[in-house]
């Protein structure tokens, strides 16, 4: 019986106020997306479901506050019960899932956990956790040089290439439709900069 109640305590005692939306919240929802994503799928639901909850407590990307040691990490796992197996199936996921790393999975495990943490990077969660991440990291909204750095550079950047990036068919469903949200937005947005560009030139 593995007690996920602990995990989520330790999720929650790391990741509570933790500001560029890789927070405690962050590692529920993607939970949840997994837990949709795993309805029919023969596989280890414990170590997805514990894949997605820790995989953010390593982030490099992350204050050192927040963040663990991979050792700690496996020692926690061990204590509220997973197996020596389980436990190196769920270091591999969490250590190679990440967008800038490029990692592709040969096991459902890993495909799922990746597919639950890229949904919640799109779709209007994923707009307000870009604009909180570029805030956080005291980034420009935009600029007129349409640069990458950017909070709006980011949807070109890896956001848009997301969804053909997913690994199950029913990810890939749920992430288009989040795409085609946020394309509005951008659009909707290009429209908005564009009419006060010209009012301030009038
Ligand atoms: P991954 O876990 O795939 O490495 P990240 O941790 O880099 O992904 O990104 C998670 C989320 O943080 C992104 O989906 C985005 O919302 C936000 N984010 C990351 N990098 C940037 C950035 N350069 N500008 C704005 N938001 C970012
Ligand atoms: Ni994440």
């Amino acid at each position: 019986m593995i007690r996920f109640d602990r995990l989520e305590e330790l999720v929650k005692k790391y990741l509570e106020k933790e500001p560029t939306g890789h927070d405690y919240l962050h590692a529920l929802r993607v939970c949840n997306n997994a837990k949709e994503l795993l309805v029919g799928i023969k596989c280890d639901h414990s170590v997805v479901l514990a894949a997605c909850l820790v995989h953010d407590l390593i982030d490099h990307k992350l204050d050192p506050q927040f963040k663990m040691d991979l050792n700690d990490l496996n020692k926690e796992l061990e204590s509220v019960g997973f197996s020596c197996d389980q436990i190196k199936m769920i270091e591999d996921i969490i250590t190679n899932m990440s967008f800038s790393k490029k990692g592709r999975f040969d096991y459902i495990e890993g495909q799922i956990t990746q597919d639950s943490d890229r949904l919640d990077a799109l779709g209007a969660i994923g707009i307000a956790r870009t604009f909180a991440f570029g805030g956080a990291h005291k980034r420009q909204i935009y600029d007129m040089n349409l640069n990458l750095e950017t909070s709006v550079g980011h949807f070109y950047d890896k956001l848009f290439l997301l969804s053909d990036l997913m690994n199950t068919e029913e990810g890939k469903k749920e992430a288009l439709k989040r795409t085609l949200f946020m394309k509005e937005f951008i659009e909707k947005l290009s429209k908005e900069i564009n009419y006060s560009t010209f009012r301030k030139s009038e």
